[in-house]
């Protein structure tokens, strides 16, 4: 991890004026063939804030950003830099500075070169300019690096040399979109660390794009969450991670997935309001203000969501908010260990999860294309269960009513247990389900809340 020390010299010096605020109203890009990539965002990015721009492959992210550097026209919409329309605005003109995946460089100059070449284009004399340089090269640790070519060096070190490129101009907003992406995974881990602490200590907005959940919630100040082009949820980690908006937004943060469970509510007053699920039914004391929410729901569906650190093994006979069930496979992760169990429940799957669905729920997904594979070839299993109406409430598409966006499975439990535990599968285990910790989502994906922020 680099040390970030003092970069000498401000934009102001330069005589170039930045960009630190950006506002997108009702911003729409609808591409010539008809692809709606956007679709009327609303963002705010503050002074010196980090915002991540979350979401799977083809949600908009790139296209958002390309906007707001102006290399792409909203189809209708404001984008607003400073307070002040730029939808007209030339990209040049915006300063601002990108960082792309592919973080091409000049390969036939060195990385001093590089780094120096926007000084350059802007007029800088060779000695301040040469200062600026030394500052950037050593506060992202490739001072001893600068006479090299760009064939010279670690995919690491290049990315360093892109990013040193972006910032020598002390930039007041900074676009990166999937900076990391081309990286190994310890690489990724070090380079994340050093960019949210570089752009914090040079106080420059940015907009981050990844599709990693574990990458925003690490790195955000904000993290806005986007589904086929419309945002979902923006929050702070711990808003969205602990108060998600939707479901796709529950789905999609967190490792192991949360556990989306169908319930059937049924309300006795001024007692409480019972959650059935599958054949056991926990309990929401009338004493608990979530439960006039969920009681509106009374005689229908809606869905549950635990994640793991809801849930806890208990022995037995322990009275209380229980779920029972069997253990059906284990994953151990060596510093933990997860127990699927079948609790006899209904599960709801969430699809267009993106590719870090593999990684994290790997055992899942293969089971569960199996038993898609297996349905299909049989005719049997009626786990996928489309509902035809495409409701869309506001701004957002329903997610159970999304025809082939979601289904319904027999539920596998994601419980965390200690690393290599001394049961297998077919054990039975008694689950303790922390009430409070519990999410509610009605049948469009919205979140069932009191109070919603
Ligand atoms: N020039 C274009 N013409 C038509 N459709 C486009 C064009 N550029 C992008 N799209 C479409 O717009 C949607 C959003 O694309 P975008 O590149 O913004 O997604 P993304 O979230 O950045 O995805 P990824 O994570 O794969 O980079 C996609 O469906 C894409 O196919
Ligand atoms: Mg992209």
């Amino acid at each position: 991890m680099i040390l970030v020390t003092f970069i000498r010299g401000s934009a102001d010096e330069l005589g170039e004026e930045t960009v630190t605020t950006v506002a997108l109203k009702d911003v729409t890009k609808v591409f010539p063939d008809g692809t709606i990539a956007v679709d009327k965002i609303n963002l705010d990015v503050n002074d010196g804030e980090f915002m991540v721009l979350l979401g799977p492959s083809g949600c908009g992210k790139s296209t958002v950003l390309r906007m707001v550097a102006g290399l792409e026209d909203p189809s209708s919409g404001a984008v607003l830099l400073d307070g002040e329309l730029a939808n007209d605005l030339p990209p040049r003109d915006r300063k601002i500075a990108m960082v792309f995946q592919d973080f091409a460089l000049y390969p036939h100059m060195t990385v001093g070169d590089n780094i120096a070449f926007p000084l350059r284009l802007a007029g800088v004399e060779p000695s301040p300019r040469g200062e600026r340089v030394a500052d950037v090269a050593s506060a992202l640790g490739i001072g001893d690096v600068l006479g090299r070519k760009p064939s010279q060096l670690s995919g690491g070190q290049r990315q360093r040399v892109a990013m040193g490129r972006a910032i020598v101009r002390r930039p007041g907003l900074f676009l990166m979109d999937e900076p990391l992406s081309n990286l190994d995974s310890g690489l990724r881990a070090e380079l994340r660390a050093e960019i949210s602490g570089l752009t914090r200590e040079l106080g420059v907005s940015t907009i981050y794009v990844t599709h990693d959940q574990a990458e925003a919630l690490t790195m955000a100040d904000r993290v806005a969450i986007m589904r086929k082009g419309v945002l979902q949820d923006v929050g702070t980690p711990t808003q969205v991670y602990g108060r998600p908006a939707t479901l796709y937004v529950a789905a999609f943060l967190g490792s192991p997935r949360m556990n989306l469970l169908e319930a059937s509510v049924y309300v006795h007053l001024d007692r409480y309001v019972a959650l059935n699920i599958g054949e056991q039914a926990l309990y929401l004391p009338w004493t608990d203000i979530r439960s006039r929410a969920v009681a509106h729901y009374h005689g229908e569906r809606i869905v549950v969501g635990m994640r793991a650190e809801a849930l806890t093994p208990v022995g037995p006979d322990t009275p209380g908010d229980v779920l029972r069930g069997r253990i059906r496979y284990l994953e151990h992760h060596g510093h933990e260990s997860l127990a699927f169990l079948d609790i006899g429940a209904t599960a709801i799957v969430v699809d267009e999860m993106g590719s870090q669905a593999e990684s994290t729920d790997g055992g899942q997904r293969g089971r569960r294309r199996f038993g898609q594979v297996m349905q299909r070839l049989t005719g049997r299993g009626g786990e996928a269960e489309a509902t035809p109406d495409e409701t869309v409430r506001g701004n957002r598409t329903s997610v159970l009513s999304d025809p082939g966006r979601h289904h319904r499975r027999p539920a596998e439990l994601a419980v965390r247990l200690a690393p290599y535990p001394a049961v297998s599968a077919g054990h039975p285990l008694s689950i303790s389900v922390r009430m409070d910790a519990l999410h509610f989502f009605d049948e469009r994906g919205d979140r069932i809340d009191v109070g919603w922020r």
